[in-house]
């Protein structure tokens, strides 16, 4: 039986985490980590899901019915993390990436680029990606697009709608099986900023509870860092409560 540890207090310190090259890290970031740059969570008060419908802007069947809206909704967003900047958290991870190399699994359910934009490299973006666009019916490839479509975008070279590259409510995440694959190998798996209230990502951290790493057979040690307890608080080992632009600089004691 997995015995959790204790849960400390906000407030009470806690000592950093000591890091060794060939650590395996898995590390799933939510709106939290960017809400210090300007980026407005969604379901915080005045969060983005208490001014938007779910069903209007974010499934496949609100874009049917109203692809204009749902366009001028991503456009928007398209505009404002056009001017936002990566905050100490980014940079955090980012540094962690150049210690850690491949052994470092950064998964985030955001649509921004502040990770890239800090230096991560092999982003995973489980939620797609703000500034990328592909059809709504053909299988060409995704490409990079920073445009505002105010009034929705010229069709696809098919004739069918262009949509933004995003993962809706009804669709699979993107690339699953290199999370599945991440997520059995870790020692330390570390979620930031997220409600813990979207699956399949609020579920990962119960994978890692319930089975040891496949890479040395123990449990690993999980992690969150947030406002407030999360949804799925019970799964992680410690939850240290703060700013994510405050807490993360000081988690990781990296060992040369
Ligand atoms: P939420 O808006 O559900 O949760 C954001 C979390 O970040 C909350 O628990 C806040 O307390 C916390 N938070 C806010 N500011 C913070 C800060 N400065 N430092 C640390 N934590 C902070 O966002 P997500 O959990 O990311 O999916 O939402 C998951 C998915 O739901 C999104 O990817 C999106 C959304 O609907 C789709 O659109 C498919």
């Amino acid at each position: 039986m997995v015995v959790p540890l204790p849960r400390v207090a906000p407030g009470t310190a806690f000592p950093p985490i000591p890091i060794q090259r060939g650590t395996r890290v898995f590390v799933l970031t939510g709106a939290g980590i960017s809400a210090e740059s300007g980026i407005r969570t969604f379901r915080d008060s005045g969060g983005l899901w208490e001014q938007h419908d779910i069903e209007d802007v974010a499934t496949p069947e609100g874009f049917l019915r109203n692809p204009r809206l749902v366009w001028r909704f991503y456009s928007e967003r398209r505009q404002q993390a056009a001017c936002v900047a990566p905050n100490p958290a980014h940079h955090a991870l980012a540094r962690l990436g150049a210690f850690l190399g491949d052994d470092l699994f950064l998964c985030t359910q955001n649509v921004d680029p502040l990770h890239e934009r800090a230096g991560s490299r092999a982003v995973h973006h489980m939620h797609g990606e703000l500034f990328r666009t592909c059809c709504f019916e053909c299988d060409r490839p995704s490409f990079a697009d920073e445009k505002a479509y105010l009034e929705g975008p010229p069709p696809c070279e098919c004739g069918a709608l262009l949509r933004p590259d995003v993962v809706w409510f009804g669709e699979m995440p993107k690339g699953m099986d290199r999370i599945g694959e991440a997520v059995s190998a870790c020692d330390i798996f570390l979620t930031v900023g997220s409600s813990g209230s979207v699956y399949p990502a609020a579920g990962l951290v119960s994978h890692v509870r319930n089975f040891p790493s496949a890479h040395t057979g123990r449990f690993a040690r999980t992690i969150y860092i947030g406002l407030e307890r999360p949804e799925n608080a019970h799964s992680f080992d410690e939850c240290r409560l703060g700013k994510a632009g405050e807490l993360l600089p000081e988690l990781f004691l990296l060992e040369e």
